[in-house]
């Protein structure tokens, strides 16, 4: 490593080595013991673990270490058991065993690496985490959605030193959800080097109390952190740069940095003519801020932001630079197929883009706070979030988990509510009110530029609960028009459709299934809270005070198989499955949220037997009109309904069944659906041909079972054989079945209704990564994906 700017943040994700299970580390740890698993002294790699469980009595057993790079996820790699002895549950870990691991990793540093502040961030760690570095316990961390970072610089070891070696315990026994959660090193863990003087980390904020086209105010703030023993008069230079990298302002300040504390220094800048940030339009600007002690340069630290305003009105909704924008939202958890929780970049952005195809402009990041990359992307390209703090929580930790999240993401353009709690069991009482009262008086302390609001099952207009929030958020609102009534008793009320519709379906299946766990894509099988998107969608757009809705769920997720339990694992209340392939419903978002002429039909047209019967067609489009077309034959053309949708009762035949919209009286769109023959072939979809070769970059293939004239088969069920050679591997499959207990880490995968999903991960060598896919009795595929 060498060390030659100011401040060096790198990844910290390579060569960690990970043990399943748990090992007794003795309390009484003496600071600076050398030798022990906490540490590694002088002992030569492969023996330490010998000597450490002698003399410290932790057992004799050699213990065996696998190697890998984080983020990981080991919930994932397990088998689906239906034993809560096993700390296998439902909800938090979808059938799959949590426990204990432990994560350890050793590292040099050179000498002139000591006098410097180095500290190491956890961006996410699923399961409370305790840290030793060099035998010395560092700390302890409940809660795994926020980061967390300890200061190292006293107890690492410099040059001649030694080696370091951190060690990580993580105890994924107990659960903080509902939901899939996985345990471990889940998210990206950095290695952070400054001087001693330095703008703190999260040390910016940056607001535009003014942001029109003609002109904005940007507002900054930046604390520095003086660590010498001697105060120091500094500079701190901040920098402007547009969107194509050109310097626009800049401006200088001078201070004061007293000895071993914290300063915050303040500037104005005065944009002219800025580029808005907004979701068509993700315009971002960077400030660079230069922190200079006797002219040389200490520090460089960059924040990314955008020039936009924000306002909500208890009539008209959202407004964003001052234009109505409905919200169309999704609420999302943050698991995938093949992966769990350890989700590389490439993945998040490949979710927030089917996303933002399916026309969503929004997500709520439920419930807890997303991983910061998620954030970046969205600012990115171009998605308004709602932040969501993990719980209604007032004590210490509670505060501290706040405080982080808002301080971290403060600076997002994407970023509009602050969700301060979901459906806990306090809303609408006393105590639940002093506890809400003191996370939103804390978060509007940190950033008064954005409102406050709680996700809310039942106790509005008690106790004056939803009063201490900006925005009151209705998960479920339609429910005897609540929401509605609410508005008529209370007309200045900000109001959100925080948690919308929980339809549960299951791709490609038309039929309910209380044997296998499907429920039928017409809708047949949702909870009595739930509705289908059509009244979620249509409460909105006739009552725009609802500012806007966030649709229960984006994709399906591990746990909560409701309506349904074992052998059921995942939900099925996505638009998308787990692999992100669209149910039907993701069309009719797509229909209603988005103006390029689309149509859509179901259900599939393989109904072998099914000859003379009547079968209920259903169409989604957004054109004027739409014809139904039978083996040449028109079944009619119906009228397009802005929020609903279409259907026509059919007598089967086999053959092809069409859908063709059109726009004043011009064909604009159609699609068919076509009876498939017998799978004969595989075919390869992948997302991108091209990786970059940084060791993480994933690209996803579909895999798609076909007949012989390429049809896929709806109901194909084959299993798929994976090789993947050259510079890449296979890091995890899925089908989106919800009832699969097949493993997400294996080179093998049935197609679940004529689909699977491989993941692609590039390897950090440049070169050609193959992926061929092989099943007894069909034409394999291959496809090359160059690796750059
Ligand atoms: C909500 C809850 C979500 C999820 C959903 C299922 O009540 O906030 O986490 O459980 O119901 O419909």
């Amino acid at each position: 490593m060498r060390f030659e700017t100011a401040r060096n943040k790198r990844l910290f994700d390579e060569n960690w080595s990970f043990y399943k299970g748990d090992i007794r580390i003795p309390h009484a740890v003496k600071a600076g013991m050398t030798g022990g698993i906490t540490d590694c002294g002088s002992i030569r790699e492969g023996e330490w673990l010998e000597i450490a469980f002698n003399d410290k009595g932790m057992g004799k057993e050699q213990l065996e270490w696998a190697s890998l790079s984080l983020p990981h996820d080991w919930c994932v790699e397990q088998q689906y058991v239906q034993d809560e002895s096993l700390g296998s549950r439902d909800g938090s870990h979808g059938y799959l065993p949590g426990g204990i691991g432990f994560y350890r990793k050793s590292f040099e540093l050179p000498a002139e690496a000591a006098g410097r502040k180095w500290s190491v961030t956890f961006d996410g760690v699923s399961g409370t985490s305790t840290v030793w570095v060099n035998g010395h316990l560092i700390g302890e961390n409940r809660g795994g959605y926020i980061g967390f970072a300890y200061d190292l610089s006293d107890v690492l070891r410099y040059g001649d030193e030694g080696r370091n070696v951190i060690l990580v315990k993580v105890d994924a026994t107990e659960c903080e959800g509902w939901w899939y959660e996985g345990c471990g090193i889940y998210r990206h863990v950095w290695l952070e080097e400054t001087d001693l003087l330095h703008v703190v980390e999260y040390g910016t904020y940056i607001t535009t109390p003014e942001a029109t086209t003609q002109q904005a105010l940007v507002h900054i703030h930046t604390r520095i952190h003086n660590d010498y023993t001697e105060s120091r008069s500094v500079s701190l230079l901040t920098e402007i740069y547009n969107g194509a990298g050109v310097q626009i302002c800049a401006k200088s300040v001078q201070a004061y940095a007293d000895w071993y504390g914290e300063t915050e220094l303040e500037q104005m800048f005065q944009v002219d003519q800025p580029t808005l940030w907004s979701p068509d339009s993700p315009y971002l600007y960077k400030a660079v801020s230069i922190l200079e002690y006797n002219g040389a340069e200490v520090d460089r630290y960059e924040t990314v932001f955008g020039i936009r305003s924000i306002r909500f009105d208890a009539d008209e909704g959202f407004f964003l630079n001052e234009e109505p924008l409905i919200i169309k939202g999704t609420c999302n958890h943050q698991d995938f197929a093949g992966v769990g929780v350890a989700l590389p970049n490439s993945l998040i952005e490949y979710k927030l883009r089917l996303l933002k195809e399916m026309g969503a402009n929004a997500y709520r990041s439920a419930h807890h706070p997303p991983t910061p990359e998620l954030l970046d992307i969205c600012d990115r390209i171009g998605m308004l979030v709602m932040d969501e703090n993990r719980k209604l929580d007032s004590s210490p930790n509670g505060l501290s988990q706040l405080k982080r999240m808002i301080l971290r993401d403060r600076n997002h353009p994407s970023v509009i509510i602050w969700n301060l709690e979901n459906e806990e069991v306090l809303e609408g009482t006393v105590t639940g009110a002093r506890i809400l009262k003191t996370l939103a008086d804390t978060t509007r302390k940190i950033d008064p530029t954005r409102p406050t609001s709680a996700a809310m099952n039942h106790g509005w207009n008690e106790n004056g609960y939803n009063d201490v929030v900006d925005i009151t958020g209705y998960n479920y609102g339609h429910r005897d028009h609540l929401d509605i009534r609410d508005h008529e008793q209370y007309p200045d009320r900000l109001m959100i459709g925080s948690e919308c519709a929980s339809y549960t379906v299951t791709r490609g299946t038309y039929e309910d299934d209380p044997v296998r766990g499907y429920c039928s894509e017409y809708g047949t099988n949702i909870p009595s809270w739930g509705c289908n998107p059509q009244q979620a969608w249509s409460d909105m757009v006739n009552h725009r005070f609802l500012t806007g809705v966030f649709m229960w769920t984006g994709f399906d997720y591990r746990g909560e198989p409701t309506p349904y339990q074992w052998p059921c694992v995942n939900s099925h209340f996505g638009l998308m499955d787990t692999c992100g392939f669209p149910k039907d419903s993701y069309y009719y978002m797509q229909a209603v949220w988005k103006d390029e002429p689309m149509v859509h039909l179901l259900p599939h047209w393989n109904w072998p037997g099914s000859e003379g019967k009547r079968i209920e067609v259903r169409v989604f489009s957004n054109t004027e009109t739409v014809e139904l077309i039978l083996n040449g034959r028109s079944l009619g053309q119906q009228a397009v309904d802005r929020t609903g949708y279409l259907s026509w009762e059919v007598i089967y035949e086999p053959g092809e069944i069409k859908a063709i919209g059109r726009r004043g009286g011009l064909t604009v769109a159609e699609k068919a659906a076509v009876t498939a023959g017998q799978p004969v072939q595989i075919r390869l979809y992948p997302d991108r041909l091209a990786a970059s070769a940084d060791g993480s970059d994933t690209i996803p293939v579909r895999v798609a079972v076909l007949d012989g004239q390429g049809h896929v088969v709806p109901t194909a069920d084959n299993e798929i054989r994976f090789e993947v050679v050259g510079a890449g591997q296979l890091l995890g499959v899925g089908n989106g079945n919800p009832s699969s207990h097949e493993p997400d880490k294996a080179e093998v995968r049935r197609v679940f209704n004529g689909w699977c999903l491989a993941l692609i991960q590039a390897s950090a060598e440049a070169g050609t990564i193959t992926v061929r896919a092989v099943s007894t009795g069909l034409a394999a595929a291959e496809v090359v994906l160059s690796n750059l």
